[in-house]
C-alpha cells in the first residue's frame, strides 16, 4: 500500500548521491503540489514520479538571463602580425572579412571559461554552489574524457553541478542556451551557466591562409534563472544543412585519427569558404525570419540583433534581409575576428556593458557553424540591465606577445608532413 509521498521518498533515496538530483525533487514536489489543486489531477503523491514531472513540464516557467560575463585574453595579433607568416596583406583581410585583430590565449579555454562563468555568476548577485548545470559550448577540448564542462564546474567550486559539453560548432552556445533554457522551464534545474568558448589558436593549421586569418580566441557565459515573467529564450529554431557537411572540416582531431602518427594539433582544414559564406547567408536568413514570425514580432520590434561574427558581410547581408538597420547590429568581427562558440555570448556582453540593452528589449541572436549547424533565437531581456556584483577573478597576466606565442604554435606544426602521414586524406 502507498503510503502518503511515498513515492517521493523512494525516489529520493534513489538519488541521494546527489544533491542536486534531491534539489530537483524538491522543486518538482513543491510545484507539483501548488499547482495540483488548479489542474484538479490526482495530488502528486497518488500519481508516479514519472507523471508528475509530466504534469510538471505543463507549467511552463521562463529561462532569464541574469548574469553575463566574458573573458577576453589580452594579446592582440594584427593582421599585419600575419603578414610576417603568411602571403596576406591588412588590404585583403580588411575587404573580404572586415577583420583587423583577433586575440590569442595564454590560458587553456577551461581557465578562460571559469573566469568567464565567475563574472557572470557575480553578474546575477549568485555563488558557484547556486549553479545546477554547467553547459560547456565549444568544438575547442582538451580532453575527450572527463569533459571539460566538467573541469569548468570544479575549477568555479559549483560543486555537484551537471556539467555537460554541447559541440555545434560556431553555433554550440545557441544550441547551448536553449537546451538550458528548456531545462529551466521545465523544472529539471534551477540554475544553469551557459559558456561559448572557442580555443582555435591551438589547433588552427597557421600554414593555410585560407583559414589562419580568420579566427581567434575568447570566451563568455550567462546565467539562467527560472522566471515567471515573459524573458529568456521566446523563440528558437535550430538546424542542420548536411549537404555542406564537407565544406568545412578540422583533419587531425579527433579518434578517426588515433594510431596514425599525427602530432596532436597538427591539424589540416578542409575549407570552403565561399560555399559555407552562400550557406550561411540562407540559413541565418531564412531561419530569422521564420523566428521572428513564430513568435509573432517583426524586425521593427527588435531593438538588438546579436550575429555570429565569421564575415562583415555575411553580417551585412543577413542584417538587410532581416530588414534590420546595421546600427542595431552589434559588430566585434573587426577586433576579434571568429571566435566560434565565444562570438555570440561575446557580442551579447558588450551590448550589455555598452547599454545597448534594456529592460523588456526583444534580441535576434543568429549564427551558423560547422555541420553546417545554424540557430536563430528571439530572447526577451529582463528587467535588469545592470551587474548585482563584479568577480575578483582575473586571468592570469600574459608574458608574451600574440605573435610569439603563435610563433611556438606554428614551431610545433609541421606542414611538410601532413600528406605523409596521411591527414590530407578522408578519414
Ligand atoms: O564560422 C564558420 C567559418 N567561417 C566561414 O566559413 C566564413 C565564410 N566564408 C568567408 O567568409 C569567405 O568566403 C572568405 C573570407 C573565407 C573568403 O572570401 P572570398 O571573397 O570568398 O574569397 P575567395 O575564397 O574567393 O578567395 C579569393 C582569392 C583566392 O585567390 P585566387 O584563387 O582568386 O587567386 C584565394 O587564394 O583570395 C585568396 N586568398 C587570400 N589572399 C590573401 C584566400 N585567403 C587569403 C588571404 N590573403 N588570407
Amino acid at each position: 500500500m502507498r503510503t502518503k509521498g511515498g513515492n517521493f521518498e523512494r525516489w529520493r533515496l534513489r538519488a541521494r548521491h546527489s544533491r542536486h538530483a534531491v534539489r530537483t525533487v524538491d522543486v518538482l514536489r513543491s510545484r507539483s503540489l501548488r499547482h495540483s489543486r488548479r489542474l484538479a489531477v490526482p495530488r502528486p503523491s497518488a500519481v508516479a514520479p514519472f507523471a508528475v514531472r509530466a504534469l510538471t513540464f505543463r507549467f511552463m516557467r521562463f529561462a532569464s538571463i541574469t548574469g553575463w560575463g566574458s573573458a577576453m585574453p589580452p594579446a592582440v595579433l594584427s593582421n599585419a602580425d600575419l603578414s610576417t607568416f603568411l602571403d596576406t596583406s591588412d588590404e585583403w583581410i580588411t575587404t573580404r572579412t572586415g577583420m583587423k585583430e583577433r586575440r590569442i590565449s595564454h590560458v587553456s579555454a577551461v581557465e578562460l571559461s571559469t573566469v568567464a562563468a565567475a563574472r557572470a555568476l557575480a553578474c546575477a548577485g549568485l555563488d558557484a554552489r547556486d549553479v545546477d548545470l554547467v553547459v560547456y559550448g565549444s568544438c575547442s577540448f582538451e580532453e575527450q574524457v572527463p569533459n571539460a564542462a566538467s573541469a569548468v564546474q570544479k575549477a568555479l567550486g559549483a560543486e555537484g553541478a551537471a556539467a555537460m559539453d554541447l559541440n555545434t560548432a560556431c553555433t554550440s552556445f545557441l544550441y547551448g542556451l536553449t537546451a538550458a533554457s528548456g531545462m529551466i522551464r521545465t523544472g529539471v534545474v534551477r540554475c544553469a551557466v551557459v559558456i561559448g568558448v572557442e580555443l582555435i589558436s591551438r589547433y588552427i593549421d597557421w600554414s593555410n591562409r585560407n583559414v589562419a586569418v580568420l579566427f581567434g580566441d575568447g570566451a563568455a557565459a550567462v546565467v539562467l534563472q527560472p522566471s515567471d515573467t515573459e524573458s529568456g529564450v521566446i523563440g528558437a529554431l535550430l538546424g542542420c544543412d548536411t549537404e555542406a557537411r564537407a565544406s568545412l572540416r578540422v583533419r587531425g582531431v579527433g579518434l578517426g585519427y588515433g594510431g596514425r602518427g599525427i602530432t596532436l594539433g597538427d591539424t589540416s582544414w578542409d575549407f570552403d569558404g565561399q560555399v559555407i559564406f552562400k550557406r550561411a547567408v540562407v540559413a541565418m536568413c531564412e531561419s530569422s525570419s521564420r523566428v521572428l514570425a513564430q513568435c509573432g514580432v517583426s524586425a521593427d520590434d527588435v531593438s538588438v540583433m546579436v550575429p555570429h561574427q565569421a564575415n562583415l558581410r555575411i553580417i551585412e547581408a543577413v542584417a538587410k534581409y532581416a530588414g534590420m538597420p546595421m546600427d542595431k547590429v552589434v559588430l566585434t568581427v573587426q577586433r576579434y575576428g571568429n571566435m566560434s562558440a565565444a562570438t555570440v555570448p561575446v557580442a551579447l556582453v558588450e551590448a550589455l556593458e555598452a547599454g545597448r540593452v534594456h529592460p523588456g528589449s526583444l534580441l535576434l541572436m543568429t549564427g551558423f557553424g560547422g555541420g553546417l549547424t545554424w540557430a536563430s533565437l528571439i530572447v526577451r531581456w529582463g528587467d535588469r540591465v545592470t551587474p548585482l556584483g563584479t568577480s575578483s577573478r582575473e586571468l592570469p597576466p600574459c608574458t608574451k606577445s600574440a605573435l610569439e606565442m603563435v610563433n611556438e604554435i606554428r614551431a610545433t606544426q609541421d606542414p611538410h608532413g601532413r600528406s605523409a602521414c596521411g591527414l590530407a586524406q578522408p578519414v
